[in-house]
Order: C-alpha cells, then structure tokens, then sequence
C-alpha cells in the first residue's frame, strides 16, 4: 500500500491532463502556481484533501496524516498569491495552524501587485472559544482575522480583539464571509476547510473552485465530508491534473453563483 509520509527529496510533480508542458516533464514551484491563477475581482477556491473512503483526516484526525510532500506543494502554491486563507475554528484548532508569512521573494512580488506581503489568515467562528495560545496570532505577517456574529459574547469578543481583528457580522452567512474579506481589500480567498465550512459555502454557491487532491489511502475514520444541506449536487468541471506519488491533485471550476 502507497504511504502518505511525506519523503525527503521535493516531489516530482506532473502533469496528466489540462497543462501543456511536454510528457513526463515534472512541473517546477513557479509553473505549479501558474496553473493555479487568480482571476480579476473576488475569487473562492477551496483546497482540501481527501481519502478513498472520502474522509477528511487520517485516523490521529489530523489531514497531514493523508497529505504528502505534492499535496503540500500544490497547497503552498495556491497560498503564495492568496490574499485571504479562510478557516473554520475546528481547523484552526485542530492543524494549530502556524504564522501566516511568504518569502522574501514571494512578498516582494504581492507587493508589486498591490497585495500584502502574506496571506491574511481569517478564522469563522460564532463562540470565539479560540485558541488563543498560538503562534499564528502574534507572529503572521499581517493581524488574523476573525468573523464571527452579532450574538458573540461580549468578553469573549473583547478578549478576540486583543489577538485579531475582529469582523462582528450581522450574521455569519458564507455570502457575509465573503463579502466581509473582499470588503477588506482579500478578494483572493483560499478556504482551507474544514468540511463544515466548505459545505456551507458550497451550499450558498460561493464556491468558485475546488482544489481538491485524492491520497491514496483509506483512512477509516467515517469523516467523509456531508452534502445533506443541499437539494442536489454541485457540479465542477474538471480543468487540470496533477499527479506525484500516487497522490492526484485536481482543479475544478463551479459554475457562476
Ligand atoms: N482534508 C482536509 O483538507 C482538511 C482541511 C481542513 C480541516 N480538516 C480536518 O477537518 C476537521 C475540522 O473540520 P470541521 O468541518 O469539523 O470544522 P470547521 O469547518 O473547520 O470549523 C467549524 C466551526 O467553524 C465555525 N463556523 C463555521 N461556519 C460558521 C457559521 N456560519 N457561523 C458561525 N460559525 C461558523 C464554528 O466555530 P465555533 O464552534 O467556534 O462557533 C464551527 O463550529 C479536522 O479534523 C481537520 O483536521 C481536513
């Protein structure tokens, strides 16, 4: 059985359909990000792995535990022009996400393009029980971000404000939370998850992309990602794939909201 633990030596990403570089050519960091491009105006892709048996998390419920090295690659890529990475609060939580910063190359090049230096990192969340003890508060490059609704407590919401920038909607729908980061100059946003959050911005058709790579594992674990909010599907269709160690990365367009 193929094992999703990330080797030492960088992926040899390639192409299998929808980019034209020559056969078996592996696709190098700059190439990879160029087939993932941001269009003009406010853009929502999602980026999520997922398993055979459709789960979200190997079985320590954790997603690095079903990623690897060229799922990582495509992940970093589509951040390195991202403008806002949007999570829900059990993500957050779960993957202890670390500061949001680029390379120097990289930040010199958003801001060539009038974007900031790094990603703004922006967390949904209605209870604000956050964890506040992370690096990634303090140390990103920009303030994180957190959305969450009129009804939030007012000491959590105090105690939100001393670590983030804090987005009080009226209430926290997909349409708000997307409006609310293009409204702070974040039209480029990467949702990173986790399945709850993607449900409902796919639900509410707020969804513009999906980034989404297959591990080649079964994880177990009973995760698989719900639809039971919609009346019927979504459908993408398909505009690239990607494939390195047996894992296969695949990028999806969803039609107009
Ligand atoms: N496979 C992958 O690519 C991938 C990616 C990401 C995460 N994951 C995994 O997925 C799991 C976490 O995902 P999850 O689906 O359980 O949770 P999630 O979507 O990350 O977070 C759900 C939380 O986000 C907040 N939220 C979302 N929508 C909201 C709304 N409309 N109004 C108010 N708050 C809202 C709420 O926070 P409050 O409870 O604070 O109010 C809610 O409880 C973890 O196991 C993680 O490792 C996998």
């Amino acid at each position: 059985m193929s094992s999703p633990t990330p080797s030492a030596s960088p992926p040899v990403l390639r192409a299998v359909y929808g980019i034209d570089v020559p056969p078996g050519r592996p696709l190098d960091a700059d190439e990879v990000a160029t087939a993932y491009p941001w269009p003009e105006g406010t853009w929502v892709r999602a980026m999520m792995v997922t398993t055979l048996d459709g789960a979200a998390a190997g079985p320590d419920g954790l997603s690095g535990s079903v990623s690897s090295t060229a799922d990582r690659a495509v992940f970093d890529a589509v951040r390195r022009f991202a403008d806002a990475v949007l999570v829900g609060s059990h993500t957050l939580r779960a993957e202890e996400y670390s500061p949001m910063r680029a390379k120097p190359a990289d930040a010199e090049r958003r801001r060539a393009a009038g974007q900031l230096p790094a990603p703004t990192l922006a967390v949904v969340s209605g209870s604000l029980d956050l964890p506040w003890e992370l690096p990634v508060w303090a140390e990103s490059a920009q303030r994180p971000l957190v959305l969450t609704g009129a009804g939030a407590d007012a000491g959590r919401l105090a105690a939100a404000r001393e670590h983030a920038e804090v987005v009080v909607l009226p209430e926290v729908s997909p349409r708000g939370i997307v409006d609310a980061l293009a409204g702070c100059g974040l039209p480029r946003i990467v949702c990173e998850g986790g399945p709850n959050l993607l449900r409902d911005l796919v639900a509410a058709r707020m969804v513009d992309e999906a980034d989404i790579t297959v591990s080649p594992v079964f994880a177990g674990t009973g995760q698989s990602p719900t639809t039971a909010v919609l009346p019927e599907v979504v459908r993408a269709d398909l505009v690239h794939l990607l494939a390195a160690d047996g894992f296969l990365m695949a990028r999806y367009l969803i039609g107009p909201r």
